[in-house]
């Protein structure tokens, strides 16, 4: 395990992840019952960026840096904007929230958080941070084991964040058998799948995979921040968004446009969004 997220948090890839998470959520909590975030890799709660790490690869500054000062965000990336700003109250970007704090901020009284993380030192760091709180559980274990352990949830409204670090040339296959598992288990669990665009061939593959998979609905959104074919590191990102609220998608597509062009580098970004099942 190699991955680190410190190097990479706050880049335009969390950007894209985290706003579309959060308005997911309370998309989700327009109704009161309860609901069940799941993270199956969680990385760990907050990311120093001006440490070492963050400092060395500089990321963040064009992906949560290119937002802080803007004054015509989209409601959208106003709400992600303001998540992060509490965490820099002083308003310097400092420290970045990731994925388990980013949500652990917005759950409501009645929701619960399950988190899964494999790196020993980020699952020890999540359960001390997280100790005091009893609606949030840590467990130093494979995320990929996640829809078998706790699926279906007793408040039967899941969401669900599956983020790995795409170390091995199996994970996107390994994502889509670990959705159909946790969709047989539980239909109406709703998913967000985040996934690196660079290998066109295999994502290919994956978007056959990802239609074929007997899912109620799903759709692809993705962002490309230079031309795909640029050979500089990671290009773009997408997310697989099963069974995402109403009107996640209309809200998207003000989003897209903006976001592409504000964090495009070295050429024009691009947006794409679309079904590939069960359009509504
Ligand atoms: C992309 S990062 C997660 C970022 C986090 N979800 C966020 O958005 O802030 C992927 C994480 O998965 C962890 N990891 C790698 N393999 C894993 C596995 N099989 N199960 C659980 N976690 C794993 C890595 O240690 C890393 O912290």
């Amino acid at each position: 395990m190699n991955y680190r997220h410190s190097y990479h948090a706050g880049n335009h890839a969390d950007v894209l992840k985290h706003a579309i998470l959060l308005r997911m959520l309370q998309l989700l909590q327009r109704k009161e019952a309860p609901l069940c975030y799941l993270d199956s890799h969680a990385g760990t709660a907050l990311y120093d960026l001006s440490g070492e790490q963050a400092g060395k690869t500089g990321e963040y500054r064009d992906g949560i840096g290119r937002l802080w000062s803007r004054e015509d965000l989209p409601a959208l990336l106003a709400g992600y904007r303001e998540a992060v700003a509490r965490h820099n109250p002083d308003g310097q970007l400092r420290l970045y929230p990731g994925s388990p704090q980013l949500l652990a901020d917005h759950l409501r009284e009645q929701d619960r958080m399950i988190l899964s993380e494999l790196h020993p030192e980020d699952a020890a760091t999540l359960k001390q941070h997280f100790a005091a709180q009893a609606h949030i559980a840590v467990h130093q274990r494979d995320g990929y084991e996640l829809p078998k352990a706790f699926l279906p949830v007793a408040e039967k409204r899941a969401l669900w964040l599956l983020d790995p670090p795409f170390e091995k040339g199996d994970d996107l296959q390994r994502c889509v058998q670990a959705i159909q598992t946790g969709i047989q288990r539980m239909r109406q669990t709703v998913v967000a799948l985040w996934y690196p665009i660079k290998d066109e061939r295999q994502l290919k593959a994956f978007y056959q995979h990802m239609a074929e998979a007997g899912l109620p609905k799903v759709l692809r959104v993705e962002l490309s921040v230079r031309p795909t074919d640029t050979s500089l590191g990671l290009n773009g990102s997408g997310l697989m968004l099963v069974n995402p609220p109403w009107p996640l998608w209309e809200e998207l597509e003000q989003v897209l446009p903006w976001l592409s062009e504000t964090l495009a580098q070295s050429g024009p970004g691009s947006w794409r969004m679309d079904w590939l099942a069960g359009e509504p």
